[in-house]
């Protein structure tokens, strides 16, 4: 009887040790060296890709040729204004089924970073808030507002409920690892003073009471409260320090590239400085990185952010915007990481003992107790190579780089020395169309879908961006004895607007057009416009370009005309009309009537053959065609197009606008570790986007409807299919 009870309780005992031990192992933890998984330190690479900007076809490609890059990690946002379009109705379908991507990435054997924000930036439309969010009464935006915080909590939660249901964090046998609350917060902190600290302090503890029992993480967020993890964002981050002893040394954007924008040149990075980046954060004892971006993608439909942000988020990363490999960048880093894995046991235990081996020169030395070794051995200097010695033996060391030596002896791998072989990935020409074009006339002021307000009034206030496109119309009277009519000479029409692109209509002709700067949105049209005597009818189309992504006071925020909108010049008068009555239609006829899918289509007619327009604003192209055979990649090139917007079988792909050029501002890299002269900028004079990718999954094999919405005018019948091809020799 006794030694059955003994039998009992040891059997109790060890179920309870078990599961104790299953409970420390199954924990995602950290402290000042690593990120601690299961029981283990590890040394993590990461990588961003945002599911919005691809397809769910694309996806497990992605994943895949990530993990051979040799990442262990996914990182996204999450996007709050793809998953809630409107209050309480939630969308997690296609391109935004969070959690089938996040189920891919598991089955792929990694694990998931999840940047819930749910402010993003990210040059996503609104930085990722739902605009209706703007006209919650007495919203304030990311500060101690109490609207603001029970909508971001409601959010946050609602995701973090959706993980927890699908048991996908990692204790409960799931990928994800860490997630993040907000986003660079610290950068508008002080300019809310106390309310800013308490919001951020707010956020911190709402974040960790959701209990989702893997660390928290706050970029860029120097008073970030325990237990969350501080970390960096950057071109360099070797000299970043987490703001306790005990946390780890984490860099959460790795920017492999940077963002484009359309009137802006590309930007681009070598992967032999970024590989010298991600060495010089792992020498200096960081052991997470991300890379920004590891796949961009694409900014379908409306979600670029900014204004300007161009569709294409390629960002130089090492998958290309369409899903190819980037040589050689994409194998550079992954011998870079084959590398750093061989020295993960010592990264993780010991603390590096830096000596200087030259004047610009330093070895890292990671020595543990038990004989493991790592060494790095750093040639600061951008310009010369350099010979060091280190324990007895020459090494030799190019310029800005960084040799790797896992076992304390052999250098396996420089970061300036690319043994991997470029790709030779080219445009070629698959197909031309045969097009069709409706050309939409300017509303007029009894159109049905129109309101007649007085005053100017803001765009957003009234589109509430269900699309880029406001008309604010008016009607002037002009008389026999204005001077100009008698003359010969025109009036000037001025009209201000707070962005970010205008085109004037006189009597439904177009008459000029303006646009917002890169460094400005804010725009003013000044030009002598045709008026005749009597009525004349004044239509101003005001354009968003994508609603900005970062700042403060994203409440505050307007766009459109605001005023003032004058005529000057008639004999003896100038007019006001910034308090007239103005009659409003939110959206272009096309859009209305659906024109870009297959069932609005048939609702116009269509002008065919010679009777095509062309160099005409405010003009509709629709074609039909079948897809190319293959798997490659596709892509338009709109080079002959001006401005305007694109859709495939009713899906858009998003915001055209090669005729806007870069200018300015082109430069070669150099290399001295500070942030903007890093930035490598090329493509000076061109479009800075031609092409736009065209998902293979959006097309059927026959019968694809493409449509283009051309808005100050362009020629179709220069509109080329392209296929993105790996050259092989
Ligand atoms: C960071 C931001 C990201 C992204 C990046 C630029 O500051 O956190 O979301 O906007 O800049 O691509």
């Amino acid at each position: 009887m006794a030694s059955a009870l003994r039998k009992k309780m040891i059997f109790l005992l060890v179920i309870i040790c078990l599961s104790w031990v299953f409970e420390v192992e199954a924990r995602v933890s950290y402290d000042n060296r690593a990120i601690i998984i299961n029981g283990r330190r590890r040394i993590l690479i990461s990588g961003s890709i945002h599911y919005p900007r691809s397809t769910p076809e694309m996806w497990p490609d992605l994943i895949q040729k990530a993990k051979n890059g040799g990442l262990d990690v996914i990182q996204t946002y999450v996007f709050w204004n793809g998953h809630e379009p409107s209050p309480g109705k939630y969308y997690f379908e296609g391109r935004y089924d969070l959690v089938q991507f996040i189920k891919l990435v598991q089955k792929a054997g990694l694990y998931v970073h999840l940047r819930i924000g749910p402010y993003v930036c990210a040059e996503w439309n609104f930085g990722g808030f739902p605009v209706w969010l703007k006209y919650v009464p007495g919203i304030v935006f990311r500060t101690d507002n109490q609207p603001f915080k029970a909508a971001m909590e409601k959010f946050t939660q609602k995701i973090v409920n959706m993980m927890k249901s699908e048991n996908l964090f990692e204790p409960q046998g799931g990928p994800i690892i860490l997630s993040q609350i907000e986003n660079e917060y610290e950068i508008v902190e002080n300019s809310f003073g106390d309310a800013g600290k308490s919001y951020a302090r707010w956020s911190a503890n709402m974040a960790v009471g959701l209990k989702t029992e893997v660390p928290w993480v706050m970029c860029k967020q120097g008073d970030a409260l325990d237990p969350i993890i501080n970390s960096c964002n950057g071109f360099y981050c070797e000299n970043f320090l987490p703001n306790r002893d005990n946390k780890p040394k984490m860099w959460t954007e790795a920017w492999t590239g940077w963002l484009l924008k359309f009137g802006g040149p590309a930007p681009y990075r070598p992967v032999e400085d970024l590989a010298f980046a991600v060495t010089r954060f792992i020498q200096n004892k960081g052991s997470y990185i991300n890379y920004y971006m590891y796949h961009g993608g694409t900014n379908f439909g409306r979600t670029a952010g900014g204004p300007f942000i161009a569709t294409s988020y390629d960002y130089d990363a090492p998958l290309d915007e369409y899903g190819l490999t980037r040589e050689p960048k994409h194998s550079h880093l992954r011998d870079l990481h084959t590398t750093i894995r061989l020295c993960e046991p010592a990264l993780v235990s010991a603390n590096p003992v830096r000596t200087s081996v030259g004047r610009k020169q330093e070895a890292h030395v990671f020595n543990t107790k038990s004989g493991v070794c790592a060494a790095f051995l750093a040639n600061y200097d951008p310009q010369y190579f350099v010979n060091v010695t280190f324990r007895g033996r020459q090494y030799g060391l190019p310029p800005w780089s960084i040799s790797i030596l896992p076992h304390c002896q052999e250098a396996t791998f420089n970061t300036a020395r690319v043994r991997a072989a470029s790709l030779d990935v080219k445009m070629e020409f698959a197909k031309k169309f045969s097009w069709e074009s409706y050309t939409e006339g300017v509303p007029s002021t009894d159109d049905m879908n129109s309101f007649v307000a007085h005053g100017l009034l803001e765009q957003l206030n009234v589109t509430r961006d269900t699309s880029d496109y406001l008309w604010y119309t008016t009607n002037v009277n002009i008389r026999k004895d204005d001077g100009f009519l008698n003359y010969g000479d025109f009036p000037i029409l001025k009209v201000s607007s707070a962005g970010h692109a205008l085109q004037v209509f006189i009597n439904g002709e177009l008459s000029g057009t303006a646009y917002g700067r890169l460094a400005n949105p804010k725009l003013k049209f000044s030009d002598k416009v045709t008026l005749k005597a009597g009525i004349n009818k004044i239509s101003l189309l005001s354009v968003t370009v994508g609603l900005p992504n970062v700042g403060l006071h994203f409440e505050k925020w307007n766009v459109g005309v605001l005023g003032p909108v004058t005529l000057e010049g008639l004999s003896g008068r100038t007019l006001d009309f910034s308090k007239w009555k103005w009659s409003y239609k939110t959206g272009l006829e096309g859009e209305t009537l659906g024109l870009y899918s297959f069932k609005g289509s048939s609702s116009v007619k269509w002008a065919k053959g010679s009777s095509v327009r062309k160099e005409q604003a405010l003009t509709w192209y629709k074609t039909i065609f079948d897809a190319p055979e293959g798997k490659d990649p596709l892509a338009l090139d709109m080079s002959s197009m001006g401005k305007g917007q694109i859709w495939i079988n009713g899906q858009s792909i998003g915001r055209h606008w090669p005729a806007h050029k870069a200018s300015g501002g082109c430069s070669q890299c150099s290399y001295s570790g500070t942030f903007l002269e890093n930035k490598c900028l090329r493509g000076c004079g061109d479009a800075s986007q031609k092409w736009y990718h065209v998902p293979r999954s959006w097309l059927r094999p026959k019968g694809n409807l493409l449509v283009v919405f051309e808005e100050q005018g362009g020629d179709p019948t220069g509109i080329s299919l392209m296929r993105r091809t790996i050259q092989k020799d």
